[in-house]
Protein backbone atom coordinates (compact mmCIF):
# COMPACT_ATOMS: atom_id res chain seq x y z
CA UNK A 1 0.00 0.00 0.00
CA UNK A 2 2.83 2.53 0.58
CA UNK A 3 4.32 1.47 -2.69
CA UNK A 4 0.81 2.33 -3.98
CA UNK A 5 0.89 5.71 -2.08
CA UNK A 6 4.22 6.42 -3.55
CA UNK A 7 3.89 5.98 -7.04
CA UNK A 8 0.00 6.59 -7.23
CA UNK A 9 0.82 10.40 -8.20
CA UNK A 10 3.23 9.15 -10.87
CA UNK A 11 1.38 5.97 -12.37
CA UNK A 12 -2.10 6.44 -11.23
CA UNK A 13 -3.08 4.37 -14.20
CA UNK A 14 -0.90 1.69 -12.85
CA UNK A 15 -2.57 1.96 -9.98
CA UNK A 16 -6.04 1.82 -11.24
CA UNK A 17 -5.16 -1.31 -13.38
CA UNK A 18 -3.76 -3.19 -10.25
CA UNK A 19 -6.85 -2.44 -8.33
CA UNK A 20 -9.18 -3.23 -10.59
CA UNK A 21 -7.55 -6.30 -11.54
CA UNK A 22 -7.51 -7.21 -7.74
CA UNK A 23 -11.29 -6.48 -7.50
CA UNK A 24 -12.09 -8.56 -11.09
CA UNK A 25 -9.63 -11.19 -10.08
CA UNK A 26 -11.62 -11.62 -6.68
CA UNK A 27 -15.08 -11.75 -8.31
CA UNK A 28 -13.13 -14.49 -10.87
CA UNK A 29 -12.20 -16.50 -8.36
CA UNK A 30 -15.32 -16.86 -6.95
CA UNK A 31 -17.00 -17.56 -10.32
CA UNK A 32 -15.10 -20.67 -11.03
CA UNK A 33 -15.25 -21.69 -7.11
CA UNK A 34 -17.24 -24.66 -7.74
CA UNK A 35 -14.50 -26.52 -10.28
CA UNK A 36 -11.30 -25.45 -8.88
CA UNK A 37 -11.91 -25.49 -4.74
CA UNK A 38 -13.22 -28.38 -3.36
CA UNK A 39 -16.48 -28.83 -2.72
CA UNK A 40 -17.65 -27.47 0.75
CA UNK A 41 -21.20 -27.70 1.52
CA UNK A 42 -22.30 -24.64 3.65
CA UNK A 43 -22.13 -21.39 2.14
CA UNK A 44 -23.31 -20.25 -0.76
CA UNK A 45 -21.18 -19.54 -3.68
CA UNK A 46 -20.83 -15.45 -4.09
CA UNK A 47 -21.90 -14.99 -7.14
CA UNK A 48 -21.80 -11.00 -8.51
CA UNK A 49 -25.11 -9.11 -8.03
CA UNK A 50 -27.07 -9.04 -11.82
CA UNK A 51 -26.08 -6.56 -13.83
CA UNK A 52 -28.85 -3.87 -14.35
CA UNK A 53 -30.90 -4.07 -17.14
CA UNK A 54 -30.25 -1.50 -19.50
CA UNK A 55 -33.60 0.77 -20.25
CA UNK A 56 -33.56 0.15 -24.30
CA UNK A 57 -32.19 -3.30 -24.32
CA UNK A 58 -32.43 -6.78 -23.46
CA UNK A 59 -30.79 -8.14 -20.28
CA UNK A 60 -27.19 -7.82 -20.40
CA UNK A 61 -25.52 -11.29 -20.04
CA UNK A 62 -22.78 -11.63 -17.96
CA UNK A 63 -19.25 -12.48 -19.73
CA UNK A 64 -18.31 -16.20 -20.33
CA UNK A 65 -16.79 -17.69 -17.35
CA UNK A 66 -13.46 -18.86 -18.55
CA UNK A 67 -12.91 -15.42 -19.92
CA UNK A 68 -12.52 -14.33 -16.52
CA UNK A 69 -11.23 -17.59 -15.06
CA UNK A 70 -7.79 -17.37 -13.03
CA UNK A 71 -5.73 -19.42 -16.40
CA UNK A 72 -7.27 -16.92 -18.37
CA UNK A 73 -5.99 -13.90 -16.24
CA UNK A 74 -3.19 -11.81 -17.08
CA UNK A 75 -1.57 -11.97 -13.56
CA UNK A 76 -0.40 -14.56 -10.93
CA UNK A 77 -2.98 -15.07 -8.31
CA UNK A 78 -3.68 -18.71 -6.09
CA UNK A 79 -6.61 -19.48 -3.71
CA UNK A 80 -5.66 -20.52 0.23
CA UNK A 81 -8.11 -22.65 2.43
CA UNK A 82 -8.59 -20.82 6.33
CA UNK A 83 -5.65 -22.97 7.39
CA UNK A 84 -3.39 -21.26 4.86
CA UNK A 85 -2.96 -24.15 2.47
CA UNK A 86 -3.36 -23.53 -1.00
CA UNK A 87 -6.26 -25.03 -2.80
CA UNK A 88 -5.49 -23.88 -6.80
CA UNK A 89 -3.02 -21.51 -8.67
CA UNK A 90 -3.04 -20.24 -11.72
CA UNK A 91 0.07 -21.20 -14.18
CA UNK A 92 1.52 -17.67 -13.85
CA UNK A 93 1.15 -18.31 -10.06
CA UNK A 94 3.00 -21.86 -10.73
CA UNK A 95 5.77 -20.37 -12.72
CA UNK A 96 6.67 -17.49 -10.06
CA UNK A 97 6.68 -20.40 -7.13
CA UNK A 98 7.72 -23.23 -8.33
CA UNK A 99 7.41 -26.44 -6.36
CA UNK A 100 4.26 -24.99 -4.58
CA UNK A 101 1.42 -26.94 -5.44
CA UNK A 102 -2.36 -27.53 -4.21
CA UNK A 103 -2.34 -28.76 -0.57
CA UNK A 104 1.00 -27.45 0.37
CA UNK A 105 1.49 -24.51 2.86
CA UNK A 106 1.63 -21.03 1.51
CA UNK A 107 4.13 -20.48 4.11
CA UNK A 108 6.38 -23.35 2.68
CA UNK A 109 7.51 -21.05 -0.86
CA UNK A 110 8.74 -18.19 1.59
CA UNK A 111 11.82 -17.82 3.25
CA UNK A 112 10.15 -15.63 6.28
CA UNK A 113 8.96 -17.50 9.31
CA UNK A 114 5.36 -19.22 8.85
CA UNK A 115 4.09 -17.05 11.63
CA UNK A 116 4.81 -14.12 9.50
CA UNK A 117 2.65 -15.61 7.00
CA UNK A 118 -0.31 -16.42 9.06
CA UNK A 119 -0.34 -13.03 10.44
CA UNK A 120 -0.67 -11.52 7.17
CA UNK A 121 -3.15 -14.10 5.84
CA UNK A 122 -5.00 -13.05 9.49
CA UNK A 123 -4.85 -9.15 8.55
CA UNK A 124 -6.66 -9.36 5.55
CA UNK A 125 -9.53 -11.42 7.06
CA UNK A 126 -9.62 -9.00 9.96
CA UNK A 127 -13.31 -7.88 9.78
CA UNK A 128 -13.45 -4.05 7.64
CA UNK A 129 -9.53 -4.72 7.31
CA UNK A 130 -8.44 -3.89 3.60
CA UNK A 131 -6.30 -6.30 1.34
CA UNK A 132 -3.31 -6.58 2.96
CA UNK A 133 0.06 -5.58 0.48
CA UNK A 134 3.56 -7.46 1.48
CA UNK A 135 6.75 -7.97 0.01
CA UNK A 136 8.05 -11.23 0.70
CA UNK A 137 11.58 -13.36 -0.24
CA UNK A 138 11.07 -16.39 -1.73
CA UNK A 139 12.16 -19.78 -0.66
CA UNK A 140 13.53 -20.34 -3.76
CA UNK A 141 15.59 -17.26 -4.66
CA UNK A 142 14.36 -16.99 -7.99
CA UNK A 143 12.63 -14.47 -8.23
CA UNK A 144 13.88 -12.97 -5.28
CA UNK A 145 11.26 -11.05 -4.17
CA UNK A 146 7.26 -11.26 -4.99
CA UNK A 147 4.69 -8.83 -4.45
CA UNK A 148 1.52 -10.63 -2.35
CA UNK A 149 -2.09 -8.78 -2.29
CA UNK A 150 -3.81 -10.63 0.17
CA UNK A 151 -8.32 -10.45 0.57
CA UNK A 152 -10.44 -12.61 2.08
CA UNK A 153 -12.18 -15.20 -0.03
CA UNK A 154 -16.19 -14.21 -0.04
CA UNK A 155 -17.27 -17.55 -0.17
CA UNK A 156 -15.90 -19.36 2.78
CA UNK A 157 -12.59 -19.09 4.86
CA UNK A 158 -9.60 -18.28 2.81
CA UNK A 159 -7.60 -16.21 0.66
CA UNK A 160 -7.55 -14.50 -2.61
CA UNK A 161 -4.00 -13.76 -3.35
CA UNK A 162 -2.40 -11.57 -6.35
CA UNK A 163 1.35 -11.59 -7.03
CA UNK A 164 3.67 -10.23 -8.60
CA UNK A 165 7.60 -10.13 -8.98
CA UNK A 166 8.59 -7.24 -6.64
CA UNK A 167 11.94 -6.76 -9.31
CA UNK A 168 9.97 -4.27 -11.59
CA UNK A 169 8.60 -2.29 -8.47
CA UNK A 170 11.68 -1.76 -6.60
CA UNK A 171 13.27 -0.45 -10.08
CA UNK A 172 10.07 1.90 -10.36
CA UNK A 173 10.51 2.78 -6.83
CA UNK A 174 14.07 3.40 -6.73
CA UNK A 175 13.79 5.48 -10.09
CA UNK A 176 11.21 7.20 -8.50
CA UNK A 177 13.45 8.09 -5.51
CA UNK A 178 15.66 9.38 -7.47
CA UNK A 179 14.06 11.50 -9.48
CA UNK A 180 12.63 13.17 -5.89
CA UNK A 181 16.62 13.50 -5.05
CA UNK A 182 16.70 14.97 -8.53
CA UNK A 183 14.28 17.66 -8.02
CA UNK A 184 15.42 18.39 -4.35
CA UNK A 185 18.59 18.90 -5.20
CA UNK A 186 18.29 21.37 -7.90
CA UNK A 187 16.14 23.40 -5.54
CA UNK A 188 18.49 23.23 -3.25
CA UNK A 189 21.41 24.73 -5.68
CA UNK A 190 19.34 26.92 -7.20
CA UNK A 191 18.00 28.45 -3.05
CA UNK A 192 21.54 28.89 -2.43
CA UNK A 193 22.84 30.17 -5.98
CA UNK A 194 21.26 33.73 -5.85
CA UNK A 195 23.01 34.21 -1.78
CA UNK A 196 26.22 32.79 -3.24
CA UNK A 197 26.01 34.69 -6.52
CA UNK A 198 26.45 37.37 -4.01
CA UNK A 199 29.22 36.45 -2.68
CA UNK A 200 30.89 35.52 -5.45
CA UNK A 201 30.19 39.29 -6.71
CA UNK A 202 31.61 41.26 -3.56
CA UNK A 203 34.67 39.04 -3.68
CA UNK A 204 34.74 39.69 -7.52
CA UNK A 205 34.21 43.38 -7.56
CA UNK A 206 36.94 43.86 -5.05
CA UNK A 207 39.40 41.45 -6.65
CA UNK A 208 38.74 43.67 -9.75
CA UNK A 209 39.33 46.87 -8.23
CA UNK A 210 42.56 45.94 -6.65
CA UNK A 211 43.62 45.04 -10.14
CA UNK A 212 42.88 47.95 -11.79
CA UNK A 213 45.20 49.74 -9.10
CA UNK A 214 48.31 47.28 -10.42
CA UNK A 215 49.94 46.31 -13.30
CA UNK A 216 51.68 42.78 -13.91
CA UNK A 217 55.20 43.91 -11.99
CA UNK A 218 53.62 44.75 -9.03
CA UNK A 219 54.53 41.95 -6.14
CA UNK A 220 50.70 40.97 -4.75
CA UNK A 221 49.68 40.95 -8.62
CA UNK A 222 50.15 36.84 -8.86
CA UNK A 223 48.42 36.57 -5.62
CA UNK A 224 45.53 38.77 -6.67
CA UNK A 225 45.31 37.18 -10.30
CA UNK A 226 45.33 33.66 -8.59
CA UNK A 227 41.95 34.73 -6.34
CA UNK A 228 40.89 36.27 -10.41
CA UNK A 229 41.08 32.90 -11.47
CA UNK A 230 39.44 30.77 -8.69
CA UNK A 231 36.41 33.38 -8.36
CA UNK A 232 35.42 33.03 -12.28
CA UNK A 233 35.83 28.71 -11.78
CA UNK A 234 33.52 29.23 -8.59
CA UNK A 235 30.93 31.54 -10.51
CA UNK A 236 31.65 28.54 -13.62
CA UNK A 237 30.38 25.99 -10.72
CA UNK A 238 27.62 27.71 -9.69
CA UNK A 239 26.63 28.32 -13.46
CA UNK A 240 26.06 24.36 -13.89
CA UNK A 241 24.39 24.07 -10.57
CA UNK A 242 21.68 26.45 -12.05
CA UNK A 243 21.61 24.54 -15.44
CA UNK A 244 21.29 21.33 -13.59
CA UNK A 245 18.17 23.34 -11.10
CA UNK A 246 16.67 24.84 -14.53
CA UNK A 247 17.09 28.34 -12.98
CA UNK A 248 19.88 29.66 -15.28
CA UNK A 249 18.63 32.15 -18.21
CA UNK A 250 18.52 30.20 -21.57
CA UNK A 251 18.36 32.64 -24.76
CA UNK A 252 16.69 30.69 -26.72
CA UNK A 253 16.95 31.10 -30.32
CA UNK A 254 15.93 29.00 -33.54
CA UNK A 255 19.84 26.74 -33.89
CA UNK A 256 20.14 24.28 -36.87
CA UNK A 257 21.90 21.22 -35.25
CA UNK A 258 23.96 20.15 -38.10
CA UNK A 259 25.48 23.23 -38.61
CA UNK A 260 25.89 23.82 -35.03
CA UNK A 261 27.63 20.08 -34.34
CA UNK A 262 30.11 21.06 -37.73
CA UNK A 263 30.90 23.96 -35.83
CA UNK A 264 31.95 22.05 -33.40
CA UNK A 265 34.15 19.51 -34.89
CA UNK A 266 36.85 21.08 -34.26
CA UNK A 267 36.85 21.63 -30.86
CA UNK A 268 35.56 18.21 -30.02
CA UNK A 269 38.37 16.71 -32.24
CA UNK A 270 40.99 18.71 -30.05
CA UNK A 271 39.38 17.46 -26.89
CA UNK A 272 39.74 13.78 -28.15
CA UNK A 273 42.61 11.59 -27.66
CA UNK A 274 44.04 10.67 -31.43
CA UNK A 275 43.47 6.99 -30.89
CA UNK A 276 39.63 8.06 -30.44
CA UNK A 277 37.97 8.42 -33.86
CA UNK A 278 34.82 11.02 -34.28
CA UNK A 279 32.25 10.29 -37.04
CA UNK A 280 29.52 13.14 -37.90
CA UNK A 281 26.19 12.23 -39.41
CA UNK A 282 23.62 14.84 -39.79
CA UNK A 283 22.05 15.43 -42.74
CA UNK A 284 21.70 19.30 -44.08
CA UNK A 285 17.87 19.53 -43.79
CA UNK A 286 17.30 19.37 -40.54
CA UNK A 287 14.44 21.65 -38.59
CA UNK A 288 16.01 23.42 -36.04
CA UNK A 289 14.72 23.55 -32.70
CA UNK A 290 14.35 26.38 -29.61
CA UNK A 291 17.69 26.16 -27.71
CA UNK A 292 20.34 28.37 -26.38
CA UNK A 293 23.51 27.09 -28.64
CA UNK A 294 26.18 28.25 -26.24
CA UNK A 295 24.14 25.74 -23.92
CA UNK A 296 24.08 23.11 -26.71
CA UNK A 297 27.71 23.43 -27.33
CA UNK A 298 27.71 22.49 -23.53
CA UNK A 299 25.51 19.19 -23.89
CA UNK A 300 28.09 18.08 -26.72
CA UNK A 301 30.70 19.15 -24.92
CA UNK A 302 30.22 17.12 -21.75
CA UNK A 303 28.56 13.94 -23.41
CA UNK A 304 31.87 13.87 -25.90
CA UNK A 305 34.28 14.27 -23.03
CA UNK A 306 32.56 11.67 -20.94
CA UNK A 307 32.90 9.62 -24.34
CA UNK A 308 36.23 10.32 -24.11
CA UNK A 309 37.16 9.51 -20.79
CA UNK A 310 35.07 6.26 -21.18
CA UNK A 311 37.71 5.10 -23.98
CA UNK A 312 41.07 5.61 -22.53
CA UNK A 313 42.46 3.00 -25.18
CA UNK A 314 41.25 4.70 -27.98
CA UNK A 315 37.69 3.88 -29.31
CA UNK A 316 34.81 5.49 -31.62
CA UNK A 317 32.66 8.60 -30.76
CA UNK A 318 30.08 8.81 -33.44
CA UNK A 319 27.72 11.58 -33.25
CA UNK A 320 24.39 11.94 -35.35
CA UNK A 321 21.09 13.76 -35.77
CA UNK A 322 18.03 13.17 -37.41
CA UNK A 323 14.14 13.78 -37.14
CA UNK A 324 12.36 11.92 -35.15
CA UNK A 325 8.29 12.35 -35.19
CA UNK A 326 6.57 9.90 -32.92
CA UNK A 327 3.18 9.39 -33.58
CA UNK A 328 2.75 7.68 -29.86
CA UNK A 329 4.36 8.29 -26.83
CA UNK A 330 7.67 6.50 -26.43
CA UNK A 331 7.92 4.58 -22.97
CA UNK A 332 11.10 4.18 -21.48
CA UNK A 333 11.35 2.36 -17.84
CA UNK A 334 10.61 5.25 -15.33
CA UNK A 335 10.72 7.99 -18.88
CA UNK A 336 8.10 8.47 -21.36
CA UNK A 337 8.70 11.17 -24.53
CA UNK A 338 5.27 12.76 -25.30
CA UNK A 339 4.24 12.28 -28.99
CA UNK A 340 5.48 15.36 -31.12
CA UNK A 341 8.18 16.01 -33.64
CA UNK A 342 11.88 15.77 -32.29
CA UNK A 343 15.07 16.18 -33.79
CA UNK A 344 16.71 13.65 -32.05
CA UNK A 345 21.31 14.07 -31.10
CA UNK A 346 22.83 10.72 -30.35
CA UNK A 347 26.37 10.90 -28.97
CA UNK A 348 27.33 6.92 -29.00
CA UNK A 349 30.96 5.55 -27.91
CA UNK A 350 32.50 2.25 -27.59
CA UNK A 351 33.81 2.67 -24.09
CA UNK A 352 33.81 0.76 -21.19
CA UNK A 353 29.96 1.46 -20.38
CA UNK A 354 27.85 2.00 -17.29
CA UNK A 355 27.34 -0.21 -14.73
CA UNK A 356 23.19 -0.99 -14.49
CA UNK A 357 23.54 0.44 -10.62
CA UNK A 358 25.30 3.55 -11.84
CA UNK A 359 23.04 4.18 -14.79
CA UNK A 360 20.27 5.17 -11.66
CA UNK A 361 22.43 7.88 -10.57
CA UNK A 362 24.50 9.45 -13.32
CA UNK A 363 22.68 12.03 -13.83
CA UNK A 364 22.71 13.32 -10.05
CA UNK A 365 25.24 16.23 -9.54
CA UNK A 366 28.50 15.36 -8.07
CA UNK A 367 28.28 11.64 -8.96
CA UNK A 368 31.19 10.46 -10.47
CA UNK A 369 32.99 7.58 -10.59
CA UNK A 370 36.14 9.36 -11.70
CA UNK A 371 39.48 10.23 -9.63
CA UNK A 372 38.51 13.23 -7.60
CA UNK A 373 41.05 15.41 -9.55
CA UNK A 374 39.23 14.03 -13.43
CA UNK A 375 35.79 14.45 -12.70
CA UNK A 376 33.05 16.72 -10.69
CA UNK A 377 29.90 14.87 -11.47
CA UNK A 378 28.56 18.15 -12.62
CA UNK A 379 28.92 16.89 -16.36
CA UNK A 380 25.67 15.24 -16.55
CA UNK A 381 24.03 17.10 -14.20
CA UNK A 382 24.55 20.06 -16.39
CA UNK A 383 23.23 18.29 -19.23
CA UNK A 384 19.93 17.17 -17.71
CA UNK A 385 19.21 20.51 -16.82
CA UNK A 386 19.62 21.92 -20.03
CA UNK A 387 17.93 19.61 -21.92
CA UNK A 388 14.92 19.95 -19.14
CA UNK A 389 14.91 23.05 -19.44
CA UNK A 390 14.53 23.27 -23.34
CA UNK A 391 11.40 21.26 -23.12
CA UNK A 392 13.57 18.04 -24.46
CA UNK A 393 14.32 14.73 -23.04
CA UNK A 394 17.45 12.54 -22.24
CA UNK A 395 17.78 8.75 -22.95
CA UNK A 396 20.68 6.55 -21.96
CA UNK A 397 21.54 2.84 -23.25
CA UNK A 398 24.87 1.41 -22.05
CA UNK A 399 26.57 -2.19 -22.22
CA UNK A 400 29.15 -2.46 -19.72
CA UNK A 401 31.88 -3.30 -21.73
CA UNK A 402 30.39 -2.01 -25.01
CA UNK A 403 29.61 1.09 -24.81
CA UNK A 404 27.11 3.92 -24.27
CA UNK A 405 24.61 6.15 -26.28
CA UNK A 406 23.06 8.99 -25.06
CA UNK A 407 20.15 10.27 -27.08
CA UNK A 408 18.88 13.82 -26.79
CA UNK A 409 15.46 14.63 -28.02
CA UNK A 410 14.69 18.53 -28.70
CA UNK A 411 11.25 19.31 -30.09
CA UNK A 412 11.74 20.45 -33.53
CA UNK A 413 10.40 24.46 -34.33
CA UNK A 414 8.49 24.83 -36.94
CA UNK A 415 9.29 28.55 -37.28
CA UNK A 416 6.66 30.26 -35.50
CA UNK A 417 7.29 33.85 -36.10
CA UNK A 418 5.36 35.07 -32.20
CA UNK A 419 8.35 32.47 -30.39
CA UNK A 420 10.10 35.63 -28.73
CA UNK A 421 13.56 35.75 -28.96
CA UNK A 422 13.59 33.93 -32.33
CA UNK A 423 15.20 36.66 -34.44
CA UNK A 424 18.74 35.47 -35.41
CA UNK A 425 21.38 37.13 -33.50
CA UNK A 426 25.24 36.69 -32.55
CA UNK A 427 25.94 34.60 -29.85
CA UNK A 428 26.83 36.45 -26.49
CA UNK A 429 30.46 35.95 -25.21
CA UNK A 430 31.03 33.77 -22.21
CA UNK A 431 30.09 35.60 -18.62
CA UNK A 432 33.31 35.59 -16.49
CA UNK A 433 32.77 37.21 -13.17
CA UNK A 434 36.08 38.83 -13.58
CA UNK A 435 37.50 40.34 -16.89
CA UNK A 436 41.11 40.37 -18.16
CA UNK A 437 42.29 42.71 -16.86
CA UNK A 438 44.76 43.53 -19.67
CA UNK A 439 41.68 44.64 -21.98
CA UNK A 440 41.05 48.22 -21.22
CA UNK A 441 37.84 49.40 -23.34
CA UNK A 442 36.88 53.26 -23.88
CA UNK A 443 33.97 54.16 -21.46
CA UNK A 444 31.96 57.64 -21.62
CA UNK A 445 31.36 58.33 -18.21
CA UNK A 446 27.44 58.02 -17.31
CA UNK A 447 24.84 58.83 -14.54
CA UNK A 448 23.71 55.72 -13.05
CA UNK A 449 20.97 54.92 -10.51
CA UNK A 450 21.87 51.93 -8.90
CA UNK A 451 19.71 49.45 -6.56
CA UNK A 452 20.78 47.12 -4.87
CA UNK A 453 19.14 45.82 -1.61
CA UNK A 454 22.82 43.49 -0.45
CA UNK A 455 24.92 46.43 1.61
CA UNK A 456 28.18 44.75 0.46
CA UNK A 457 27.45 44.45 -3.28
CA UNK A 458 25.99 47.95 -3.88
CA UNK A 459 28.86 48.96 -1.50
CA UNK A 460 31.40 47.63 -3.85
CA UNK A 461 29.70 48.33 -7.21
CA UNK A 462 29.21 51.70 -6.62
CA UNK A 463 32.71 51.80 -5.75
CA UNK A 464 33.88 50.15 -8.77
CA UNK A 465 31.37 51.98 -11.17
CA UNK A 466 32.84 55.18 -9.63
CA UNK A 467 36.64 54.27 -10.38
CA UNK A 468 35.85 53.75 -13.39
CA UNK A 469 34.23 56.90 -13.94
CA UNK A 470 30.90 57.01 -13.82
CA UNK A 471 28.11 59.44 -11.61
CA UNK A 472 26.31 56.96 -9.37
CA UNK A 473 23.61 57.35 -7.14
CA UNK A 474 22.78 54.21 -5.17
CA UNK A 475 19.65 53.19 -3.22
CA UNK A 476 18.35 50.02 -1.64
CA UNK A 477 15.06 49.60 -2.87
CA UNK A 478 12.79 49.79 -5.54
CA UNK A 479 10.50 51.93 -3.32
CA UNK A 480 13.31 54.10 -2.91
CA UNK A 481 13.83 54.32 -6.41
CA UNK A 482 10.86 55.62 -7.39
CA UNK A 483 11.13 58.21 -4.81
CA UNK A 484 13.97 59.39 -5.75
CA UNK A 485 12.86 59.21 -9.40
CA UNK A 486 9.96 61.94 -8.16
CA UNK A 487 12.08 64.19 -6.83
CA UNK A 488 15.28 64.53 -9.13
CA UNK A 489 15.47 67.27 -10.58
CA UNK A 490 18.71 66.09 -12.70
CA UNK A 491 18.51 62.77 -15.09
CA UNK A 492 19.97 59.39 -15.33
CA UNK A 493 21.56 57.91 -18.14
CA UNK A 494 21.18 54.53 -17.08
CA UNK A 495 19.31 52.45 -13.99
CA UNK A 496 21.45 49.32 -13.01
CA UNK A 497 19.09 47.73 -10.47
CA UNK A 498 19.39 43.88 -8.81
CA UNK A 499 16.16 41.81 -9.79
CA UNK A 500 15.10 39.68 -6.30
CA UNK A 501 14.45 42.12 -3.37
CA UNK A 502 11.87 42.24 -1.13
CA UNK A 503 9.53 44.55 -1.80
CA UNK A 504 9.50 45.70 -5.48
CA UNK A 505 11.18 43.48 -7.54
CA UNK A 506 13.58 45.44 -10.18
CA UNK A 507 11.12 44.54 -13.29
CA UNK A 508 8.72 45.88 -10.68
CA UNK A 509 9.54 48.81 -9.34
CA UNK A 510 11.47 49.85 -13.11
CA UNK A 511 7.97 48.90 -14.89
CA UNK A 512 5.77 51.63 -12.78
CA UNK A 513 8.97 54.16 -13.31
CA UNK A 514 8.16 53.65 -16.73
CA UNK A 515 3.95 53.87 -16.33
CA UNK A 516 5.15 57.86 -15.06
CA UNK A 517 6.83 58.61 -18.20
CA UNK A 518 10.66 57.76 -17.32
CA UNK A 519 12.83 56.83 -19.96
CA UNK A 520 16.20 55.58 -18.72
CA UNK A 521 17.46 52.46 -20.05
CA UNK A 522 17.82 49.33 -17.79
CA UNK A 523 20.73 47.08 -16.75
CA UNK A 524 18.81 44.36 -14.24
CA UNK A 525 21.38 42.39 -12.54
CA UNK A 526 19.95 38.80 -11.71
CA UNK A 527 21.70 35.84 -9.66
CA UNK A 528 19.54 33.35 -11.37
CA UNK A 529 16.41 32.94 -14.17
CA UNK A 530 14.14 34.31 -11.46
CA UNK A 531 10.98 34.72 -14.14
CA UNK A 532 9.33 33.92 -11.02
CA UNK A 533 10.49 37.04 -8.84
CA UNK A 534 10.56 39.63 -11.31
CA UNK A 535 6.68 38.68 -12.26
CA UNK A 536 6.82 37.29 -15.59
CA UNK A 537 8.29 37.48 -18.91
CA UNK A 538 5.29 40.50 -19.34
CA UNK A 539 7.53 43.40 -17.78
CA UNK A 540 10.00 42.89 -19.47
CA UNK A 541 11.03 45.51 -22.10
CA UNK A 542 13.06 44.41 -25.12
CA UNK A 543 15.65 47.02 -24.87
CA UNK A 544 17.05 46.54 -21.06
CA UNK A 545 19.89 44.31 -20.49
CA UNK A 546 20.15 41.47 -18.36
CA UNK A 547 23.47 40.19 -16.64
CA UNK A 548 24.35 37.52 -14.65
CA UNK A 549 25.66 37.86 -11.01
CA UNK A 550 28.74 37.76 -10.55
CA UNK A 551 29.39 39.99 -13.32
CA UNK A 552 32.52 41.93 -14.20
CA UNK A 553 32.68 45.82 -13.34
CA UNK A 554 33.89 45.87 -17.23
CA UNK A 555 31.25 43.99 -18.56
CA UNK A 556 28.83 45.73 -16.63
CA UNK A 557 30.09 49.34 -17.30
CA UNK A 558 30.52 47.98 -21.65
CA UNK A 559 26.69 47.00 -20.70
CA UNK A 560 25.79 50.13 -19.84
CA UNK A 561 27.48 52.36 -22.47
CA UNK A 562 25.40 49.94 -24.88
CA UNK A 563 22.34 50.54 -23.37
CA UNK A 564 23.16 54.28 -23.50
CA UNK A 565 23.66 54.22 -27.16
CA UNK A 566 20.21 52.03 -27.84
CA UNK A 567 18.53 54.60 -26.78
CA UNK A 568 19.54 57.60 -27.80
CA UNK A 569 16.96 60.52 -27.61
CA UNK A 570 14.23 59.61 -30.19
CA UNK A 571 10.85 62.08 -29.66
CA UNK A 572 9.22 60.26 -26.72
CA UNK A 573 12.55 60.22 -24.76
CA UNK A 574 12.43 63.61 -24.89
CA UNK A 575 9.72 63.71 -22.86
CA UNK A 576 10.43 65.40 -19.26
CA UNK A 577 10.71 63.05 -16.67
CA UNK A 578 8.92 63.18 -13.47
N1 LIG B 1 29.88 7.80 -22.02
C1 LIG B 1 30.05 7.26 -20.81
N2 LIG B 1 30.57 6.04 -20.66
C2 LIG B 1 30.74 5.49 -19.44
N3 LIG B 1 30.41 6.10 -18.28
C3 LIG B 1 29.88 7.33 -18.36
C4 LIG B 1 29.68 7.99 -19.61
N4 LIG B 1 29.13 9.18 -19.36
C5 LIG B 1 29.01 9.28 -18.02
N5 LIG B 1 29.47 8.18 -17.41
C6 LIG B 1 29.46 7.91 -15.97
O1 LIG B 1 28.65 8.90 -15.33
C7 LIG B 1 29.38 9.59 -14.32
C8 LIG B 1 28.87 11.00 -14.23
O2 LIG B 1 29.20 11.73 -15.40
P1 LIG B 1 29.33 13.31 -15.31
O3 LIG B 1 29.66 13.82 -16.64
O4 LIG B 1 28.13 13.84 -14.63
O5 LIG B 1 30.52 13.53 -14.29
P2 LIG B 1 32.08 13.26 -14.52
O6 LIG B 1 32.37 13.08 -15.96
O7 LIG B 1 32.47 12.17 -13.60
O8 LIG B 1 32.69 14.64 -13.99
P3 LIG B 1 32.61 16.07 -14.76
O9 LIG B 1 31.76 15.90 -15.96
O10 LIG B 1 32.00 16.98 -13.75
O11 LIG B 1 34.01 16.37 -15.07
C9 LIG B 1 30.83 9.46 -14.74
O12 LIG B 1 31.71 9.57 -13.64
C10 LIG B 1 30.84 8.05 -15.36
O13 LIG B 1 30.91 7.07 -14.35
MG1 LIG C 1 31.61 14.45 -17.35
Amino acid sequence: LALAWLLGPVWPGAVALALGVNLALAGALALTRRTEAPARPEPPPALPAPLPRSRAGPRAHPPPRDALSPDALPVAALLTDGEGRVVSLNPLAAALLPGLRAGRSLADAFSVPAARVAELLARATRPGGQPVSEVLETATGSPARLRLVIGPRRDGPGHVIVIEDARELDRLETRFIESQKLHSIGQLAGGIAHDFNNVLAVIAANCELLLERRDEEDPDWAELDHIRQNVNRAADLVRQLLAFSRRQRLEARPVEVTELIADMSHLLERVLDERVTLELDCPRALAPVLADRRQLEQILLNLAVNARDAMPEGGRLSISARERKLARPLHRPGHVVPAGEYVEICVCDTGEGIAPENLERIFEPFFTTKSERKGTGLGLATVYGIVKQSGGHILVDSLPGQGSAFTVLLPAWRGDAATPGAAPDAPAPPAQAIADPAVDPELEPARILLVEDEVAVRAVLAKGLRQLGHEVTDVASGERALELLAQAERGFDVIVSDVVMPGLSGPEWVARARARGVRVPAVFLSGFAEEDHAGGAGNRDPGDAWLEKPVSLRHLSEVIARARSARQPSAADRRPQD
